[in-house]
């Protein structure tokens, strides 16, 4: 195990699934607390760690908007990307696709402008001083509504050269995909490409609505398509891309027992699954700490840990030439 945590460690990789809000570490929390006069129900980073305990999707929802209110000027959305990348950059993460939630700044009174000028101001930094390429997602909150959406998109149109696609997160149950066709059908038409997440918590039949109603690039999680036999067919025949995000998982409750993480039986399926991290600071890992919790509990081999890399290579939004370039690293790597 300890080859092949190095050998995880040193690997080349990208990471398709993070919220960026999502890894927001305590100590820069306490910092833009302080620093912004924000009040936090917490005063120590044990006191953080003891309140990270979730039992499903929306207990963490309420923790995790709770985090996000320290962010407001656009330095702050600049530091909390920052750090990421530093972070990923320690990790052999060449290449990033982050989504972000404007919808859970906007409601509180900081303009669009402020949140992505601090995170694309961050990513082209992130390019320069590490070399790390990268796309950024808009996700819609599917708690709010359709309209709220719509605003969204509209806000969004005049910065679409940063943009590469939108995405939908937050709470999965009740709000399935089809609340979404229009917005999406009017993102697509816009050029944008699309993800949404389906299939966490949702059953899968929002894994097909995000199919066929969404006509998604790129499935987050979609864990439950496995429920469904002709899903997963489809999955594998069309070779549609799964984000997959096992401590996220657990943390979650989604899955009881990392041994019972289903990400090797998706490879066994013929499925295209990726290893991600979602809130890495809500979690309790990043993309290495991943990668090496399934290969631990999951015997994954070498060869099994460098497929799910170069799937997230070929995954990503990047142009062919790009894709080849990063797998040509991943291959030199491996052999
Ligand atoms: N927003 C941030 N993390 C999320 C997750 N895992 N599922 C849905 N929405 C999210
Ligand atoms: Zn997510």
């Amino acid at each position: 195990m300890d080859d092949l945590k190095k050998f995880i460690r040193n690997m080349p990789k990208a990471e398709l699934h993070l919220h960026i809000e999502g890894s927001l570490e305590p100590e820069l929390m306490f910092a833009l607390a302080r620093r912004n006069k924000v009040e936090i129900p917490f005063a120590t980073v044990e006191e953080v760690q003891d309140a990270y305990q979730f039992s499903n999707l929306q207990d963490f929802l309420d923790i995790y908007y709770q985090g996000m209110s320290v962010l407001l000027k656009e330095q702050d959305f600049y530091e909390l990307t920052f750090a990421y990348l530093t972070k990923m950059q320690e990790q052999k993460v060449i290449h990033v696709e982050i989504f972000f939630d404007p919808q859970g700044h906007t409601d509180r009174g900081v303009p669009f402008a402020t949140v992505i000028d601090g995170i694309t101001r961050a990513l082209n930094d992130g390019l320069e001083k590490y070399g790390i390429t990268s796309k950024l997602i808009l996700c819609f909150l599917r708690h709010l509504s359709e309209d709220a959406a719509f605003a969204t998109l509209a806000e969004a149109l005049p910065y679409r050269d940063r943009i590469a696609a939108v995405g939908l997160d937050s709470s999965e149950m009740g709000h399935p995909p089809s609340k979404f066709a229009r917005v999406f059908e009017k993102a697509k038409a816009e050029g944008f490409l699309a993800v949404a997440h389906a299939g966490e918590e949702g059953p899968p039949e929002y894994v097909s609505e995000a199919l066929d109603l969404l006509k998604v690039d790129r499935l987050d999680h979609g864990n439950r398509a496995l429920e469904d036999t002709a899903l997963v067919t489809r999955l594998a025949d069309s070779q549609i891309a799964l984000t997959v995000c096992p401590l996220s998982n657990y943390k979650l409750a989604g899955v009881t027992d990392m041994r019972a993480h289903p990400i090797k039986k998706m490879l066994d399926l013929g499925l295209k699954a990726t290893v991600n991290s979602d809130d890495p600071a809500y979690f309790g890992g990043y993309m290495n700490e991943n990668f090496e919790a399934i290969t631990e509990s999951l015997n994954l081999t070498k060869e099994e840990i460098l497929n799910l890399a170069r799937n997230g290579f070929e995954a990503s939004f990047c142009s062919d030439t790009e894709k080849q370039a990063m797998i040509s690293r991943l291959e030199a790597y491996g052999a």
